[in-house]
């Protein structure tokens, strides 16, 4: 309750958006990272493009970046997706994915 109370005062997700916030427990691997990306970034992102983020070594070379861009605020022209935005778990996904030690598999 006084998290999602902090996040609607600073930003204009939705509340769907804030409310899905479940916690991650077990470790995250590429595959859950992969699936994310193949949704929302593979269009602008694939092989190929100015910035790839197709394979493993892609995502894994790039997360730093990665992890800043999803996590800016609406309106910020930087911010990824562009002209969208990442649910709070899926964000979470890539925090923890970098947390849990970047595992491929
Ligand atoms: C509609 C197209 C589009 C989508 C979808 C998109 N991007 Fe981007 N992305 C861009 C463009 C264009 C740039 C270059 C301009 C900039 O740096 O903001 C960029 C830049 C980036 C950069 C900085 C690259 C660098 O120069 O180091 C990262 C990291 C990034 N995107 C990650 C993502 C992630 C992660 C997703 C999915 C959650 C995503 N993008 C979805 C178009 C897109």
């Amino acid at each position: 309750m006084s998290s999602a109370a902090l996040l609607t005062a600073c930003d204009s997700r939705t509340y769907e958006e804030i409310s899905d916030n479940t916690p991650i427990t077990a470790p995250v691997r590429y595959t859950e990272v992969k699936a994310i990306i193949d949704n929302s970034c593979i269009n602008c992102h694939s092989a190929g493009s100015f910035k790839p983020l197709a394979t493993y070594t892609d995502v894994k070379n790039n997360i730093d970046g990665i992890i800043d861009r999803i996590q800016r605020p609406n309106g910020d022209p930087g911010k990824m997706p562009q002209g969208g935005s990442l649910s709070q778990t899926q964000i979470n996904t890539f925090i923890k994915w970098k947390a849990d030690g970047l595992t491929e598999n």
